[in-house]
């Protein structure tokens, strides 16, 4: 069964708590959270204190995505605020193999996420050391993309890596998932899908994360 991760930075900021308590109360698995320092990509989001607040009231995993440079800096700091998944960029990390033995060392579940410019093949001798690989399926930096539809082509070829691997890394989705591709997502091997837009611009998120559950 696929997992749905929806991504807070479509939340509305000035009432967090009942947009986490609706998560709560959601079938949603994950509470996707992403990080933007405003090198890595052209947007700055929040820190440690908004995550730490988020932590607070959330009663399911933590599935930090950081799109900051050097990741490797603050492994430990995340674990403190309060991660579960802690997914770092192959684009961003210059000793990639090292921060994910960081990162599972502290506890977490580690992932790589992927630019859509990224090949597949640049994770041929890494993915086995992932719990999870997040595919960019629009640029990072901002909610409400279109999803670029070279995605699914990709998604067939990290299955067919991590089939080579006999591994058992997870494939998340991350950007432009909406109610026009989720199933065909699912079918091609998906097996987290994050959802922002999708899920907070609905007249009714609880019931937006139930369709994307139900497949
Ligand atoms: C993009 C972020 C995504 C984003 C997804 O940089 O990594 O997680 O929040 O938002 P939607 O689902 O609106 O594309
Ligand atoms: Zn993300």
């Amino acid at each position: 069964m696929h997992l749905i991760a929806p991504s807070i930075l479509s939340a509305d900021f000035s009432q967090l708590s009942s947009d986490v308590a609706m998560i709560n109360k959601s079938n949603a698995d994950w509470f996707h959270v992403d990080v933007m320092d405003g090198v890595f990509v052209p947007n700055i989001s929040f820190g440690f204190p908004v995550i730490k607040a988020i932590k607070k009231h959330a009663e399911k995993p933590l599935d930090v995505h950081l799109m900051i440079v050097k990741p490797e800096r603050y492994v430990e700091q995340f674990r403190e605020a309060g991660a579960d998944v802690l997914t770092v960029h192959i684009e961003a990390s210059t000793h990639l193999h090292r921060t994910l033995q960081q990162i599972k060392k502290e506890g977490m579940k580690a992932g790589i996420a992927i630019n859509p410019h990224t090949p597949v093949a640049s994770l041929s001798d890494i993915v086995f050391e992932a719990d999870l690989i997040c595919m960019m399926s629009v640029n990072p930096g901002f909610g409400g993309q279109k999803f670029i539809e070279n995605t699914y082509r990709k998604i067939q070829e990290l299955k067919e890596l991590i089939a080579i691997h006999n591994s058992k890394t997870l494939i998340e989705i991350d950007g432009g998932v909406d109610l026009n591709n989720y199933k065909k997502l699912i079918a091609a091997g998906a097996d987290v899908l994050v959802a922002g837009n999708t899920v907070f611009s609905s007249s009714d998120p609880k019931a937006t994360i139930e369709v994307l559950k139900k497949g």
